[in-house]
């Protein structure tokens, strides 16, 4: 098995850019599970099923057959042959992964590489269940998780930054909504593992965060 850091917590709470941070420190592989379960939930949409039909979602989301490569240190997500990092970060996508991801037939479709991934590479994997499901003996687990305000300001300011237009309590409830998803599915929710060091970055910046995890990993591994 190689060495598995588990990075686990809430819509926007930085866990893609930091756990991409740690891993370029440490040369490990960063995994992002939240792009594999967009990867199905882009299948799904393209192909016009109702993601609150569990029947029509269980039976189609064997259909989605989703790998990842790494081009210049990016993971690139692959659905069915076909490149798809371009078309998974939209809301649209974000909000039916949110809806999807919540199936155990799409959880059980996603697990197995998820874990060959692990078992095969050293890496950093960041999600919703990594610690407490996916790799339960990942030896760092961390729960990053921030306030709701600091999320939405977050998201808001990114979307600014691309020249795009937001409405931060729009954001803000978008948010709440995903959390409420996320933490309340009967498969697999949102919570922090027993042995899962909580980081707080609401008063925190990216460096800090990194800093904080790496020492975390020291502590732990080394
Ligand atoms: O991290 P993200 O926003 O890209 O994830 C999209 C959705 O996928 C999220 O709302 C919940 C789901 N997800 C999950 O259920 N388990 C994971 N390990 C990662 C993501």
């Amino acid at each position: 098995m190689g060495c598995n850091i588990a990075i686990d917590g809430p819509a926007g709470a930085g866990k893609s850019t930091i756990a991409k941070r740690v891993a370029k420190e440490l040369s490990f592989i960063y995994v992002d599970t939240g792009a594999m379960y967009r990867a199905v939930a882009l299948y799904l949409l393209r192909n016009e099923i109702d993601g609150t039909d569990a029947e029509a979602v269980a039976g189609n989301c064997q259909s989605a057959e989703v790998s990842i490569r790494y081009e210049n240190g990016e993971q690139v997500v692959i659905l069915n042959g076909e490149n798809v990092n371009q078309y998974i970060r939209t809301e649209e996508v974000g909000n039916m992964a949110s809806k999807t991801s919540a199936n155990p037939a799409v959880r059980a479709h996603l697990l197995n590489l998820q874990r060959n991934l692990a078992a095969k590479n050293d890496v950093v994997m960041d999600g919703r269940d990594i610690g407490t499901v996916v790799l339960p003996d990942a030896q760092v687990k961390i729960y990053l998780t921030a306030s709701v305000e600091t999320r939405a300001k977050r998201r808001y300011d990114e979307y600014l930054a691309k020249g795009e237009s937001a409405d931060l309590e729009e954001i803000k409830k978008d948010i709440e909504n995903r959390d409420h998803q996320d933490m309340t599915r009967e498969i697999s929710p949102l919570r922090q593992a027993e042995d899962a060091v909580l980081v707080d970055s609401s008063l925190m910046n990216i460096d800090e965060v990194v800093a904080a995890i790496l020492g975390i990993y020291k502590d732990k591994v080394e």
